[in-house]
């Protein structure tokens, strides 16, 4: 590690040194939550989103879709974004700077979840602790809290009798095409659809680089089930062991992590829900094998003041970097919150039809109100006390027992003979009924995963009496597969043979970096610190020995170097990026280069 920096500062350091992200529209002083993915980063999210879409759509047999970013003001009034989805705002009475209201509590106190505390106990937590502005010093006791509503507003189209939001989440796209997507699923439960895009939240303080913007990406799975009938394939993941940080823990004093496995998990009832330890599960072997540093991740259940509008149950996986812990997915119970509410607020069908497995026979209660005796007592009010005759059949069968039945009809009781109701019970044949599907929502933060990614493989070490810094990232993700060199550049040999190489190894489908300039060892030094795997190199030793062609390969953790024929290149470089075997496999069947060569 060097100097002073924190694991934060040195990695926005290497992240605009070397291409990964940067502060977005810089040429006109930026602005703050706002970032650019580099030539690096931008190809490291993109294998991130790539190996999220073939584990949680592909693998998983999901639906994915993409819906627009900008959704009209009807959906977010049925969803509950636009009288909930708000966080707690205090400005500074000097400088006039915003500040989050709960965060400035969780920074300067011991306490961590104010964001779940009501606005009264904020503005006396901020009394009681003096609290001061961290742009200006200023006293901040006695200024009001507001609630601050995070959607980006816009107008569709000109004027403003149309207003749009910012979608704050990928999700609602998917509930709102619900109607559309479960004809895609012929109508049968359970079944997933995912999507990954940007979202965008007026984040009050936008901060630590790209873990709090103001635009990001979400890979979000919503995952549809009947909740009577659907169970997950948790035999799947029962052995996978995690660790837990469950809310009865957190609460507790001398509480502490829960190491177990998915399966004691959900049996126990730490998980409460199946579908979740499902997700928990397949979500930990997904981000080992990304490369996060299982040792700096955990997975912790929302206390219940924490949990979003939404949300029944939530467990968030949490990385731990620079000492702190960030949330980066979120596993939520979403019940039928959602399908709901965009059943009530739209004319859409936002139900399945569930098929009984055999057809059953069932009691209706109705009603045949006698309209020449309704018309001449009640007059104009006979259709509406028929229509609440009807529906009062249907809800309190049992109110019809009596000489007469009571109903109300615009704030005014109407009093009937049970005999002119015309009141019966009759038997019919059901095949199924409509019901809402419930949620189950494993919601990944795209952009805290690649900060993660990189703080995690962060490493320095010495090489050939040089310190070197490099990020060991793992070959499924990093952004560049292969780095190519010509061991000098002035033999016009190497230089054709490295050319053909690269051209192999592309049309092959890696990602390719070709480099010739300044000594051999530099170039590795440049890969390294970019976190490419391999670097391939090609020497006079390789084409002027007795057997076939060969090259070099290094291994980037390692510096280890062994010789590989040139016709199979492709082929073991395919192996050890898909997983199917390790570096370690090939030293055994290759021979190992000695120490320092090619350096
Ligand atoms: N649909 C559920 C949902 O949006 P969330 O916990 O608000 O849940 C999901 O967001 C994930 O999105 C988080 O776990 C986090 O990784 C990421 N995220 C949320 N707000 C973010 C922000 N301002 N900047 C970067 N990532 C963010």
């Amino acid at each position: 590690m060097s100097g002073a920096q924190t694991e934060g500062e040195r990695l926005a350091e290497l992240a605009k040194r070397r291409g990964y992200f940067f502060g977005a529209s810089g040429a006109y002083g930026g602005a703050a939550g706002f970032y650019t993915f580099g030539p690096q980063g931008a190809a490291l999210k993109s294998n991130v989103e790539d190996a999220w879409r073939d584990r949680f759509t592909v693998q998983e047999g999901n639906f994915e879709v993409e819906a627009p970013t900008i959704m009209p003001e009807p959906v977010f009034e049925a969803s509950g974004h636009l009288d909930g989805f708000d966080d707690m705002l205090v400005e500074c009475p000097e400088c006039g700077e915003s500040h989050r209201a709960d965060h400035l509590i969780e920074d300067e106190t011991d306490l961590e979840d104010a964001e779940s505390l009501p606005i009264e106990e904020v503005e006396a937590l901020i009394a009681d602790h003096d609290l001061q502005c961290p742009n200006c010093g200023a006293h901040l006791a006695g200024e009001s809290v507001e609630s601050f509503n995070l959607m980006f507003e816009t107008n569709i189209g000109p004027g403003s009798s149309t207003p749009g939001y910012l979608r704050p989440e990928t999700a609602q796209g998917i509930f709102v095409e619900f109607p559309r997507i479960k004809e895609y699923a012929r109508n049968s439960l359970p079944f997933g659809a995912t999507q990954i895009g940007r979202a965008y939240r007026n984040e009050i303080s936008p901060r630590k680089s790209i873990v709090r913007t103001r635009e990001f990406t979400q890979a979000e799975l919503e995952q549809f089930v009947d909740p009577e009938r659907d169970e997950p394939e948790l035999d799947e993941v029962a052995d996978v062991e995690v660790t837990l940080y469950p809310a009865t823990e957190q609460q507790a004093d001398d509480g502490d992590y829960v190491e177990t496995t998915v399966g004691e998990a959900v049996d126990e009832e730490i998980i409460g829900d199946p579908w979740i330890g499902y997700f928990v599960g397949i979500a930990q072997e997904w981000y080992e094998r990304i490369g996060v540093d299982m040792d700096r991740f955990r997975f912790r259940q929302h206390l219940a003041g924490e949990r979003a509008h939404y949300a029944a149950d939530c467990w968030d996986a949490e990385s731990e970097v620079d000492g702190d812990w960030i949330e980066i997915a979120g596993f939520a119970y979403r019940g039928d919150y959602d399908l709901s509410k965009h059943g009530e607020y739209s004319d859409d069908d936002f139900t399945i039809f569930r098929q009984y497995d055999e057809p059953k026979t069932v009691e209706r209660a109705g009603v045949d109100p006698d309209m020449s005796v309704l018309g001449p007592e009640f007059g104009g009010a006979a259709g509406d006390v028929k229509a609440a005759l009807e529906a009062l059949a249907e809800r309190d069968p049992a109110a019809f027992e009596g000489e007469t039945v009571d109903v109300d009809v615009d704030g005014e009781t109407h009093t009937v003979d049970t005999d002119v109701a015309n009141f019966s019970v009759d038997e019919e044949r059901v095949s199924g009924e409509h019901i809402t599907p419930h949620v189950i929502e494993p919601s990944f933060g795209v952009d805290r995963t690649v900060y993660t990614l990189l703080a995690h493989a962060y490493g320095e070490d010495e090489v050939d009496g040089e310190t070197r810094s490099y990020l060991s990232l793992s070959p499924t993700v990093a952004p560049t597969d292969v780095g190519v060199f010509p061991l000098v550049s002035n033999v016009d040999e190497l230089v054709d043979r490295a050319q053909a190489v690269v051209d192999d190894l592309r049309a092959a489908g890696f990602s390719v970096v070709y480099d010739d300039s300044g000594s051999i060892g530099r170039r590795y030094r440049r890969q390294d610190e970019v976190g490419t795997p391999f670097c391939v190199t090609v020497d006079r030793d390789g084409l002027e020995g007795d057997g076939p062609d060969s090259v070099t390969i290094r291994e980037r953790d390692t510096a280890r170097q062994i010789r590989v024929p040139i016709d199979d290149l492709v082929a073991e470089l395919r192996t050890v990026e898909s997983g199917a075997r390790t570096f370690d496999d090939l030293v055994e069947a290759y021979e190992l280069v000695a120490p320092g060569a090619n350096a």
